[in-house]
């Protein structure tokens, strides 16, 4: 999935990986590391000549004449184009990756916008029957045990390898989801990693009616809780946290990123607050205890768990119930909800997947073992003074705010999967992509910049660039589905050169030849050694670009999830797809502030998108029979 297959790099079985006909190897992650490929800074030429295709599907031909002109300004020999590039090559052979650094700061630490909905991503985990409030703590227990047993292959260097397109990947993310924690700062928040401090965490934090708690989950002699311990210290915090009319403390971590910079200066005055929070910040991860939503309908539940995921359902329901900046946590609701929210500057979405299928399988295991008593995990205590009890309230208006305005629509999409485009001999990747593109023309009549995360992760500590799916093959292809007068036999032959100039994109990505990033290097490399920004990168042509309406990422997964994120832009949609054999689950948001998006409209068009092409391969296979 995800294009990311797994290969055992393991000392130990893996309940991971289904049995393979492959030699188990005792291959350590750190040797594996060290021998990753340094991500390349891409020919300067190239990535402008690749530029202005990108462009051609979005600009008039005047507006191309006009970029035509400044990016052939920018490339004079030994001009300014130049003089960047050199310095971003010498960049490159002095760092391990040149970009990750930059673009952990630009992409999500220097943002300021709140981390819920426009950057944390939400995982929607299929919906659980609870028969009472143990079951919940019993299968709460269970996860946290099953955390507790990934986190043992990620501290012993044992976690499998993976691979795409048959070259291994960098695992550094993996190292970086458990025991790290966000902290706002006033112009640039940072991120902090207690796992590779000289004391390692042995405590997770639990949050259950607004409360947070340290359980310890670690035994003297280093062995983890078992599930059974773990549940009798789920049920004494469950006890002593019955009381619903606490400060929603944890509500502050959604604010703008200024807003809670300040606000937490002021909650950390306290040294009882600090110390707590301090507690919650060094925790492995998060688990939330939500309390029940409103009842919906079956056929709205999905969309109403994935805004719960991204935001909690606003200051009334569960938002006070996290801390936004922690890097996991995972959400049990009294109601069979289940998923997780995760802050994203550590990691892409893959790592976080990985651990979900490796969840469920664990899960499926039954353990027992025998029960050693255990002393009450103590609860955290907030001072809250006035001062706090004004930032709580206003951070209570503002989630309610965004809440509302958040637009969510999860789509089952039941007829088919990756099956039918493979059995085409298309990319199912590029095949949805395409569905996307024609969605979209349909309900504007336009097409739009259009940004799918790709792994860099073939390279040492690398992380995403973009694929750009709207190209000029894509455009033909979803102005031949709107032609009546286009025989089928010719529409299928625009959609296959779509998938294949998708295709190609995507090994381009992959293999570090992409120009987003390029293009961010060359920025960021002129914000420190020029007087002035190059004026390609002031041209409308650019924040055209830079505005992805439709913002996309395919999270692969082995269980029927689906992850969820808010657009990047005001009048944009957020869309993230599970394709699985036989179905597909999409998650799509957009808000509803803006007139032009609706999240549901998007999700029919996209279902009739799909539809229509299935249908289209379909009936040009018969006619030719
Ligand atoms: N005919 C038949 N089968 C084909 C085919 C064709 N022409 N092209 C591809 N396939 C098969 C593949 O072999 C693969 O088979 P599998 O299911 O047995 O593994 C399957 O179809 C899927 O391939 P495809 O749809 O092309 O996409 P992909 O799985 O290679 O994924 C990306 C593409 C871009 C998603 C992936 O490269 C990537 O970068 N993933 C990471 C994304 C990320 O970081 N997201 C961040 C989220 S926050």
């Amino acid at each position: 999935m995800c294009g990311i297959s797994l290969r055992p790099g393991l000392v130990k079985p893996c309940r991971l990986v289904k049995p393979m006909s492959v030699t188990i190897l005792p291959e350590r992650s750190s040797h594996h590391q060290d021998n990753l490929p340094k991500l390349p800074v891409p020919p300067l030429r190239q990535t402008f000549e690749r530029y202005l295709l990108m462009l051609e599907p979005l600009l008039s031909e005047e507006e191309m004449d006009h970029t035509r002109k400044l990016v052939k300004e920018f490339l004079i020999p030994e001009g300014v184009g130049d003089r960047l590039q050199r310095s971003l090559e010498r960049r490159a052979s002095n760092k391990e990756n040149w970009l990750t650094e930059w673009w952990m700061q630009s992409a999500y630490l220097d943002s300021r916008m709140p981390v819920a909905v426009y950057s944390s991503p939400g995982v929607v985990l299929p919906r659980m029957t609870f028969q009472d409030r143990q079951g919940q703590m019993r299968f709460a227990a269970k996860l946290i045990s099953g955390v507790l047993d990934f986190k043992q292959m990620i501290d012993n260097e044992t976690l499998p390898i993976e691979y795409l397109g048959g070259k291994p990947l960098c695992m550094d993310q993996y190292y970086q989801i458990l025991s790290s924690c966000r902290i706002p700062g006033p112009k640039r928040d940072t991120v902090v990693n207690h796992a590779i401090g000289k004391v390692a965490p042995t405590h997770i934090t639990v949050v259950h009616n607004f409360q947070f708690f340290v359980l310890d989950v670690y035994n003297s002699d280093g062995s983890p809780l078992t599930v059974d311990q773990i549940y009798m210290q789920l049920e004494k915090i469950w006890n002593s946290s019955l009381q619903s009319n606490k400060e929603p403390i944890g509500i502050l971590t959604s604010q703008h990123r200024n807003t809670w910079g300040k606000a937490y200066n002021n909650l950390i005055k306290d040294k009882t607050n600090k110390e707590s929070v301090r507690a919650i910040q060094k925790s492995i991860f998060t688990v939330c205890l939500d309390a029940p939503m409103p009842q919906m309908s079956e056929q709205r539940y999905q969309s109403r768990v994935a805004a719960q995921m991204l935001h909690g359902g606003g200051s009334r329901w569960n938002s006070g119930n996290r801390w936004f900046d922690k890097t996991l946590q995972f959400i049990v609701g009294e109601d069979g909800t289940c998923g997780l929210v995760y802050e994203h500057a550590p990691a892409e979405g893959p790592p976080i997947v990985f651990l979900v299928d490796y969840l469920v399988e664990y899960m499926m295991e039954v353990v027992r073992a025998p029960m050693i008593p255990l002393p009450m995990p103590p609860k955290l205590r907030f001072n809250i003074t006035p001062e706090v009890k004004k930032d709580i309230e206003s951070a209570k208006q503002n989630m309610n705010i965004m809440s509302h305005d958040l637009d969510v629509n999860v789509v089952y999409f039941a007829d088919y999967g990756r099956n039918v485009p493979k059995a085409h001999k298309m990319s199912p990747d590029a095949f949805i992509q395409m569905a996307l593109q024609l969605a979209y023309f349909r309900m504007y009549q336009m097409c739009c910049s259009t940004y799918e995360s790709a792994s860099l992760r073939m390279f040492a500590l690398g992380r995403t660039d973009t694929i750009r799916s709207c190209s000029n093959e894509s455009l033909k292809f979803v102005q031949a589905m709107e032609d009546l007068a286009k025989p089928n036999t010719e529409k299928v032959s625009l959609l296959d050169k779509a998938c294949q100039a998708h295709v190609e994109y995507t090994r381009m990505a992959i293999h570090g030849q992409a120009i987003d990033r390029h293009l961010l290097g060359l920025k960021l490399q002129a914000i420190e050694e020029l007087t002035s920004m190059p004026e390609i990168f002031m041209d409308t042509a650019y924040a055209v670009a830079e505005h992805p309406n439709l913002s996309t990422s395919q999270a692969g997964a082995k269980t029927d999830c689906v992850m969820c994120f808010g657009p990047l832009v005001p009048d944009g949609y957020g869309v993230c797809y599970n394709p699985m054999a036989d179905h597909i689950n999409i998650a799509i948001t957009a808000f509803n502030s803006c007139e032009e998006t609706h999240a549901a409209n998007f999700g029919r068009a996209m279902k009739k998108a799909l539809r229509d092409m299935r249908s289209l391969l379909e009936e040009t296979a018969k006619a030719k029979q």
